[in-house]
C-alpha cells in the first residue's frame, strides 16, 4: 500500500473553539491508482489533501506513506519526503510570476539541489512532456490559463514523484484546456503515477478509476471502511452501494448528496 491513513482527525483551533474538520478518516491508496476526491465546499477536501501531501499534520491518527510513518518525522524530514514523493497541482497554478516556465519547472529541483545543467535537461524534458517546448522562456503572464496549468504539471512531475496531488486542477480552466489537463493526467497515470485529484465536477471525476466522497469531514468510500457508509447501507441494498460508490458513475453519484 502506497498510502494509508488510519483514524485521522484534524481540528483547527479558532479563538477558544476547537473546530473538528476531519473526523476519523480511513483511506488506503495503492501505487498506481487514480482517485478522485469529491465533496461539498468546506467538507475538508483541501485539509485532507494537505495531510496527504505532508503540508499539514493530523491532530490524531496515523499516516503511512510508502511504508514510512509520517507523524513521527520532523519538519525537515517532512519537506524532504514531500519534495521526493509528491507533486502538487493547484487550481490557480501557483507559479512564480517573475520567472520563466523553465525556472518555474526547476523549482523542486533547486530545492533538491540538483546541479544546474542536469536541472535544465530535466526541465526541458518535463516541458516537452506537457507539450510546451516552444514556451520555455515565457513568463506566466505570457501564457494562457491552460498553458500555465501545464507548466504547473511539468513542475509537479519534474522530480518524477510517485504521487501527483491535484486540488481542482481544472477549476480555473475553459473546457478545452480542462480536457488537455485530463489527457495529461491519463498519460501520467499510464506511466504509473498515483494520482489523487480533488474536483467538484462529475465529468472530471469520471476520468479517475475510483472516487471517494467527503461530507462534513467524514469519508464515504467504495471499499467499505467508513462508518458513514455503513449508515447508508442501512438504507440501500449493498449491491446498489457498490454500484454507486465503487466506480465513477456520474449519473448514480450525487443522488445521495448534492454538490454545488
Ligand atoms: N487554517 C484553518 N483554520 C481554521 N479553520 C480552517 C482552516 N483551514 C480550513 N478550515 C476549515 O476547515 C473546513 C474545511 O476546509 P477545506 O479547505 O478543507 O474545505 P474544502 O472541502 O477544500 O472546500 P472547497 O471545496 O471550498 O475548497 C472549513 O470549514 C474551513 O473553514
Ligand atoms: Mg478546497
Amino acid at each position: 500500500m502506497l498510502l494509508e491513513l488510519k483514524n485521522i482527525y484534524k481540528n483547527y483551533i479558532q479563538g477558544n473553539m476547537d473546530v473538528p474538520v476531519l473526523k476519523n478518516i480511513n483511506l488506503s491508496i495503492e501505487e498506481g491508482e487514480y482517485v478522485a476526491i469529491m465533496g461539498p465546499s468546506g467538507s475538508g477536501k483541501s485539509t485532507l489533501m494537505n495531510i496527504i501531501g505532508c503540508i499539514d499534520k493530523p491532530t490524531a491518527g496515523t499516516y503511512f506513506l510508502d511504508g514510512q510513518e509520517i507523524n513521527t518525522l520532523k519538519d525537515r524530514e517532512l519537506s524532504f519526503v514531500r519534495n521526493k514523493q509528491i507533486g502538487f497541482v493547484f487550481q490557480t497554478f501557483n507559479l512564480m510570476p517573475r520567472q520563466t516556465a523553465l525556472d518555474n519547472v526547476g523549482l523542486p529541483l533547486q530545492y533538491a539541489k540538483v546541479p544546474k545543467r542536469e536541472r535544465k535537461r530535466m526541465c526541458l524534458e518535463a516541458l516537452d512532456l506537457v507539450g510546451l517546448s516552444d514556451r520555455v522562456s515565457f513568463k506566466p503572464t505570457q501564457l494562457s490559463g491552460g498553458q500555465k496549468q501545464r507548466v504547473a504539471i511539468a513542475r509537479a512531475m519534474v522530480n518524477q514523484p510517485k504521487i501527483l496531488l491535484a486540488d481542482e486542477p481544472t477549476g480555473a480552466l475553459d473546457s478545452k484546456s480542462g480536457i488537455q489537463v485530463m489527457e495529461l493526467f491519463r498519460e501520467l497515470h499510464e506511466r504509473g503515477t498515483t494520482i489523487i485529484m480533488i474536483t467538484h465536477s462529475d465529468e472530471i471525476a469520471s476520468h479517475a478509476d475510483r472516487m471517494v466522497k467527503i461530507i462534513d469531514g467524514e469519508l464515504i468510500t467504495g471499499d467499505g471502511i467508513s462508518d458513514t457508509e455503513s449508515n447508508i447501507s442501512n438504507e440501500q441494498p449493498e449491491s446498489e452501494i457498490m454500484h454507486t460508490y465503487d466506480g465513477i458513475n456520474a449519473d448514480s453519484v450525487g443522488q445521495e448528496v448534492r454538490y454545488e
